[in-house]
């Protein structure tokens, strides 16, 4: 669905994106994992027009697109790793999501504050948080504010630029279950950048690996631990069994805990 064929990115005469290529089907969830720097952000942004690559070409259902630009520009959403940064301080929630909706024409016009509305309600946002300016929201409630304009435009593949990495434990385990309960309704084709893999564990059907400009790993979810070859791709695995074993040793704990009544 999504292809990507021989993307490089070079900043000041620094590849940071080395002849990357990357195919997504429809409806997959891919989680793109690399150190901090190693151009995961830069990768995301070349595929929505917020960067250009030196070369490469971007094929969307078999059709050469420009990010940015024409249907591409409402067809592949980006989802900013920081969401406080990209949503306006002089917008409310619902006008936020009003935006795209008046932007990209969808629905009726005399229906799209009620669609706005009922999609934040979707994403769990109080009533009372509608009205308010998104400055005046939490980190957590920003994030479902940008999710809901971004699948306001109703997107066929949506880029999320660490979803998690803002916030805290509470809001990352509520925001994987929006995601996850987002792919069960819509079956949304996503690519999830990340700089951990375990989060990924309940989210992504495959993992590539961005190192030193290339992707150098590319499994389904399922065996990367047992399968991946790399040596950063290794470390990342390890991660996953030292997470796995933390848990275990926590509910083991857990069992054996003194009851101590109440809730
Ligand atoms: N617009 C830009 N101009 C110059 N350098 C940039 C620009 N955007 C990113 N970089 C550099 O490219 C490298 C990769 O950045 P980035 O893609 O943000 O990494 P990641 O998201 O993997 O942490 C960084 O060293 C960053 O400083
Ligand atoms: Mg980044």
């Amino acid at each position: 669905m999504l292809d990507i064929q021989g993307l490089t990115k070079t900043f000041y005469g620094r590849a940071w994106l080395r002849d990357v290529s990357l195919s997504i089907a429809k409806g997959e969830v891919v989680g793109l994992i690399g150190r901090s720097g190693a151009g995961k952000s830069t990768l995301a942004r070349c595929l929505t027009g917020l960067e250009t690559a030196d070369t490469g070409t971007i094929t969307l259902n078999s059709e050469t697109i420009t990010p940015g630009r024409g249907a591409a520009r409402q067809q592949m959403q980006y989802l900013w790793q920081d969401p406080t940064q990209s949503l306006s301080p002089y917008l409310t929630a619902q006008n936020t999501v009003l935006e795209t909706l008046n932007g990209f024409g969808i629905g009726p016009r005399a229906q799209r504050l009620k669609q706005a509305r009922s999609l934040l309600a979707t994403f769990d946002l109080p009533q009372d948080s509608f009205t308010r300016r998104t400055h005046a929201l939490s980190g957590g409630q920003c994030q479902r504010v940008a999710l809901a304009r971004a699948l306001a435009a109703e997107p066929q593949v949506l880029i999320l630029d660490e979803p998690l990495s803002s916030l805290d434990l509470a809001a990352q385990l509520s925001t994987i279950r929006l995601l996850q309960d987002i792919h069960r309704k819509r079956a949304t084709t996503m690519l999830i950048v990340s700089h951990d893999l375990a989060p990924l564990r309940h989210l992504a059907h495959r993992i590539v690996v961005l190192d030193d400009a290339r992707i150098v790993e590319d499994l389904p979810m399922s065996c990367f631990a047992t399968q991946a070859q790399n040596p950063l791709s290794r470390a990342y695995a390890q991660t996953l069994q030292t997470d796995q074993a933390e848990a275990a040793s926590l509910s083991a704990h857990r069992e054996t805990e003194p009851a101590t009544g109440g809730a």
